[in-house]
């Protein structure tokens, strides 16, 4: 294994079941590898169907003792863990960005933003309150109490191993539920140094399960179990429509996370340096490899030539770390392809060396792009900015909600009466106002129309993994 660390225990390769790291049962094993260099660094267990169904009985055992425990001894558990996690940042970095590929300091800034979660909902669990409603009938009293789900299967992404299994994990146990988690299997380390860490800070045996390996069969296993009672996805939207039906025969609850095609609209009146340096953080974070990435940018036709020669020549200034993986590269390439030769035409920024059979691609900006090209409809998930121009608010407006994802949108304006109405109008969960950096624990952060349901992070996120038991009392 070639990550070099402070604490090496931090690199296991095995899945976490019931508070032991495990080997598969099938003796099998799969490649984690460098998308930088493409080395392997791991070769990891590949556990299936029968050790998911063994975590979600392990899980289903620990629910009965965890959901008991007063909320504060919960939340003194999630802040140890917390605390495991910010002291073994470093190396929890250098895991990441060894098998996801991002920069260093991006990768820091992910186990940052993940701690949050385990920190915010640390707090949040003291306060899932009941409430007592005012009775309509005499002689009786009408309460609601919140009560855990149960057992939660959640499934996370590659592109943020750390973070996003934090938001998922953190909010679960502060409801009181266990989780089943399956990461993704390009970024399975990730995940089990969070395990490590875990069970370092005397999170009970149980209550946090890890498996990873044959997708399809994990993934048939938790969405088929009737002990699990939720299943919470980030990824993409065709996975997640296929998730939601599979967890219907079982009426699941369910949480979707899923992709986005972010409009970022610049306005005539606009601070061209302030939106720049926004666009720059909204496309390029993570290469491009982001839900809430802008995959569209629409600028008023009186300042897009002023604002893509700034984009241009902020572009010319990145360090760009590669994509997952060859394929991801290859993907890009091609829809990059597609938009040139339909009409669109490179604006810059001066020909970074394409590395064609690397998961090294970008950064490119498109300007002439149409709204019906490929590249405009699709989600990139790279780090290619395509314009496109408007000459109204009302064609800004329409342009930007042309399209069946709805998770976050971006504009920049000055003008007040402009910034109402815009973000108003527009059919996203999240909207960016002049500010492009939409993510942290105290927000709520989902999507709308094919882009899921449920929310994510601050107050609201512990509802996602709450019951509301009515109860009646005579008295
Ligand atoms: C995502 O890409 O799904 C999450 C991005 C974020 O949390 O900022």
């Amino acid at each position: 294994m070639s990550v070099s660390l402070d604490r090496p225990e931090l690199l296991d390769t095995r899945l976490f079941i019931n508070g032991e790291f495990v080997e598969a049962h099938g003796g099998e094993f799969f490649a984690v590898k460098n998308p930088a260099t493409d080395e392997i660094i791991a070769q990891v267990q590949r556990g299936g169907g029968r050790e998911a169904d063994i975590a979600i009985t392990a899980a289903d055992r620990a629910f009965e003792d965890w959901k008991l425990r007063p909320a504060n001894e919960r939340a003194g558990l999630l802040k140890a863990w917390c605390a495991e996690i910010r002291a073994n940042r470093r190396d929890l970095a250098k895991i990441l960005t060894a098998e996801q590929g991002k920069p260093i300091s991006e990768a820091l800034g992910e186990i940052d933003y993940g701690a949050g979660y385990f920190e915010w909902f640390a707090e949040e669990a003291v306060r899932a309150y009941g409430d007592i409603i005012p009775h309509a009938r005499e002689g009786t009293r009408v309460l609601c109490l919140k009560q855990p789900v149960g057992v939660v299967a959640c499934i996370t992404p590659w592109n943020f191993p750390n973070a996003m299994l934090a938001r998922k994990i953190a909010a679960a146990l502060a409801a009181g539920c266990t989780v089943v988690c399956k990461p993704a299997n390009e970024t399975p380390l990730s995940a089990i140094a969070l395990g490590v860490l875990a069970k370092k800070a005397g999170i009970p045996d149980g209550v946090v399960n890890i498996v990873f390996g044959d997708t399809p069969a994990i993934g048939k296993a938790l969405t088929s179990s009737p002990i699990v009672r939720k299943l919470t996805f980030t990824g993409s939207t065709p996975v997640g429509k296929m998730l939601a039906a599979d967890c219907a025969a079982t009426m699941k609850r369910t949480s979707m996370e899923l992709g986005g095609n972010a409009p970022f609209l610049v306005f005539e009146d606009a601070d061209l340096d302030r939106a720049v340096e926004g666009a720059i953080a909204a496309k390029f974070r993570n290469a491009g490899q982001t839900c809430i990435s802008a995959n569209r940018f629409l600028v008023h036709e009186t300042v897009a030539d002023t604002f893509t020669a700034k984009l241009v020549a902020a572009a010319g200034q990145l360090d760009l770390g590669p994509l997952i993986h060859e394929r991801a590269a290859a993907g890009v390439r091609e829809l990059v392809q597609d938009a040139l030769n339909s009409g669109a035409v490179e604006a810059g920024p001066p020909a970074s060396p394409d590395r064609p059979n690397s998961a090294f691609f970008g950064p490119v900006i498109l300007s002439r792009v149409k709204p019906d090209m490929r590249i405009s409809r699709e989600e990139i998930f790279g780090p290619v900015a395509t314009i496109m121009t408007f000459s109204t608010v009302e064609e800004a407006i329409s342009l930007a909600n042309d399209t069946p994802f709805g998770l976050a949108a971006y504009m920049y304006s000055r003008n007040n009466a402009t910034i109402w109405k815009v973000s108003e109008a527009l059919h996203y969960g999240m909207v960016g106002v002049n500010e492009s950096s939409l993510s942290n624990p105290a927000a709520p952060f989902g999507g709308v129309k094919e882009s899921g349901s449920g929310r994510e992070g601050s107050k609201y996120g512990l509802d996602d993994y709450l019951d509301i038991k009515y109860v009646c009392v005579g008295i």
